[in-house]
C-alpha cells in the first residue's frame, strides 16, 4: 500500500506559482503581484525569464525580487495595457471576488490589475470561501482620516484596527496606513467596495470585486484546479 503525505501550504503555493507560467505569452510584459504565493511565481518566472520583456510590479518587495532574477521592472506609467496580472489573494469567492491587502500592497495591486486584460489569481485552497469577510478587510487610509474611517466602519458593525509593525503604525509603499476590519460579512462585494471607496481619506479598500479575477489557479490536494469566472 502506498501512502502519500499531503502537500504543505508552501508546496501548494509553489504548484500554483508554476502553473501560472502558462498564462504568459512570449514577449509579454507581465503584471506581478505581491506575497508569498507570488514569490513562488517569481521563482518559476526565473526559469523562463528570457521569454518575458519585463514586468510591472505591485510593490517594492516584488520589484526587488524581480530585479534580482534579472527581469526589467517598468514603471506603470510606461505601459498602456498588460496581457495578464498574476497575484495572490487573502480570500476568493466562487465568483472571483477577492479580499486582498494582507501584505499591505493593495493600492498598487489594484492599479496594476487595472492595466491588465486578465487577472489570474494564484492561491492555495484555504483561500476559497463562500462569503468574503472572515479575513480582516485591509483598507489603506490617509493617516489624518483614520479615526473618521474607524467610526464609519463601526456604524456598519465592523471593528477597524490600525495595523502595526514593530509597535508603530505600518507605513505602506505609498506612505499611508492600513486598517484591518473584522466583523463584516461581505454579501455584496461590489456594493460595499463602491460604498467604502466614497469615504474621504480611504485610498483603497481591499475588496477586489470591480476588478475581480477572471481565473483562479487553486492549489488543492488533488493538484491545481482552474476556476474560470
Ligand atoms: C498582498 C496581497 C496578497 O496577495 C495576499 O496577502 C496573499 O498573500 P500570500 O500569497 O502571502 O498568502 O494582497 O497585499
Amino acid at each position: 500500500m502506498t501512502t502519500s503525505t499531503p502537500l504543505t501550504q508552501d508546496e501548494l503555493k509553489a504548484l500554483v506559482g508554476q502553473a501560472a507560467l502558462r498564462y504568459i505569452v512570449p514577449g509579454d510584459i507581465v503584471g506581478v503581484g505581491t506575497g508569498s504565493t507570488v514569490n513562488k511565481f517569481i521563482d518559476a518566472l526565473a526559469t523562463v525569464k528570457d521569454q518575458v520583456r519585463g514586468a510591472v510590479s505591485s510593490s517594492v518587495a516584488s520589484t526587488e525580487r524581480l530585479r534580482t532574477i534579472g527581469i526589467p521592472v517598468l514603471d506603470a506609467n510606461e505601459v498602456e495595457q498588460l496581457g495578464v496580472y498574476i497575484d495572490g489573494a487573502d480570500e476568493i469567492d466562487g465568483q472571483g471576488h477577492m479580499v486582498k491587502g494582507g501584505g499591505a500592497a493593495l493600492t498598487r495591486e489594484k492599479i496594476v490589475a487595472a492595466l491588465a486584460r486578465q487577472f489570474v489569481c494564484i492561491a492555495d485552497e484555504s483561500k476559497l470561501v463562500e462569503t468574503l469577510g472572515r479575513f480582516p478587510l485591509p483598507v489603506e487610509v490617509i493617516p489624518m482620516a483614520t479615526a473618521h474611517v474607524v467610526r464609519r466602519f463601526a456604524a456598519l458593525g465592523g471593528q477597524a484596527t490600525l495595523r502595526l509593525k514593530d509597535g508603530q503604525p505600518l507605513v505602506t509603499d505609498n506612505g499611508q496606513h492600513i486598517l484591518d476590519v473584522t466583523g463584516l460579512s461581505i454579501t455584496d462585494p461590489l456594493a460595499l467596495e463602491s460604498q467604502i471607496n466614497q469615504w474621504p481619506g480611504v485610498v483603497t479598500v481591499g475588496i477586489f470585486a470591480h476588478q475581480k479575477a477572471q481565473v483562479c489557479l487553486l492549489g488543492t490536494a488533488q493538484g491545481v484546479k482552474t476556476l474560470n469566472f
